[in-house]
């Protein structure tokens, strides 16, 4: 497993990630071997959610955890959508109404029909829910999921006032000690271009965290999908740092951010999908090989996240550390 040094951690440049996957104790078992294997095979990136299988991705985590020991993994969870627990055994009405409902923890105004959510008291709420799933008393990297799915429904200025009531908390929760870092995992917002509803500014982002946390804040991950058919994290100049247009992998690299892909093989979608010419090109047979390889070649990639709830998917990607990534002249030659 190759590593990359960042602020004092060293993280493994393949991560697994817990999204897909039926909600049953099956799926559950296979995510503890698959995760548990990792962590032999020298893993340490972790990526969930608390909105994934209703919890039940986190919880598989924390046994992992006390299992094999937390320092073992340099652990992320999410916070965004109005979360259900599948192991509540409650009616999903009911349990909303109970917890954010009644509490006030959530104005049913300021929900997006999807569920979606930003607010102070929210992300608490749900921070305090992951620890618990979790087992742990601390988190490495807590990500505000998907923030751009509001700017469908508010304006811009009510939500970076959103986003600065997070930071708020989240840096209280790293005063606290029981937060490292905190940062944004998005879909649309860094792979549309500038004017588009979604986009997310990075500069008026870390404006913001710098106002609530200072020069030393610790908004310093980003997460974003990147893959053979979702490329405009290194393609789409579409962030301007100190007068110069940026590919948003750029900008993070010149902001000091360390970027997580998602969907690293396009959900599965590369499987049966990789031209022959890119395989002979790279001198690799599989096509998953070849999706790892565009994703950890990519200059400013820091750890490339994949959807592993399998044994055998685990140990068939993890192959491609056999093969040493392209240098940068191989990568952009893909593009000519
Ligand atoms: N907005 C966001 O914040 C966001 C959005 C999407 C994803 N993410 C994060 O990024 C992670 C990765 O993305 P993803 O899981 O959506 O998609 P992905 O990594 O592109 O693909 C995961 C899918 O590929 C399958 N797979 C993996 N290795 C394989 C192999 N060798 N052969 C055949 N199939 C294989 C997995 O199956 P098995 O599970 O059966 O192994 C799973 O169905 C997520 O798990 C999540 O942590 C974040």
């Amino acid at each position: 497993m190759r590593y990359k040094e960042f602020m004092g951690f060293r993280l493994s440049e393949i991560g697994i990630g817990t999204y897909l996957g039926d909600l049953d104790d099956h799926t559950d078992r296979r995510y503890y071997e698959t995760i548990m294997r990792g962590l032999e095979l020298g893993v340490n990136v972790v990526d969930t959610a608390i909105n994934y299988r209703y919890m039940k991705s986190e919880r598989v985590i924390g046994r992992v955890m006390e299992e094999a020991g937390r320092e073992k993994v340099f652990l992320s969870t999410k916070g965004g959508y109005i979360p259900f627990d599948a192991d509540s055994g409650e009616d999903p009405k009911d349990f909303f109404e109970r917890n954010f409902l009644h509490t006030g923890v959530v104005d049913p105004g300021e929900m997006t029909p999807q569920g979606h959510y930003l607010g102070g008291k929210f992300i608490e709420w749900c921070f305090n829910k992951s620890l618990e799933n979790l087992r742990t008393d601390y988190i490495d990297v807590y990500f505000l999921h998907n923030p751009e799915e509001q700017l469908l429904f508010i304006d811009r200025n009510r939500f970076l006032d959103k986003l600065r009531e997070c930071f708020e908390v989240l840096e209280t929760k790293v005063r606290e000690g029981k937060l490292r870092f905190y940062g944004l995992a998005t879909w649309h917002g860094f792979r549309v271009s500038r004017g588009s509803r979604q986009y997310l500014d990075l500069t008026e982002i870390l404006r913001i965290a710098e106002e609530v946390g200072g020069k030393g804040h610790h908004l310093r991950f980003i997460q974003l999908p990147y893959n053979l058919g979702m490329h405009e994290a290194f393609s789409l100049k579409n962030q301007r740092v100190n007068g110069r247009d940026l590919s948003t992998l750029e900008a993070c690299g010149e902001m000091g951010l360390y970027v997580y892909t998602s969907a690293s093989l396009y959900q599965g979608n590369v499987i049966g999908r990789v031209p022959q010419r890119l395989k002979d090109r790279m001198g690799l047979e599989k096509d998953v090989h070849v999706a790892l390889q565009f994703v950890r070649s990519t200059p400013g990639v820091g750890t490339a996240l994949v959807g592993m709830g399998r044994v055998e998917h685990l140990e068939e990607n993890l192959k491609i550390e056999e093969t040493e990534p392209m240098n940068e002249e191989e990568f952009l030659s893909l593009f000519k």
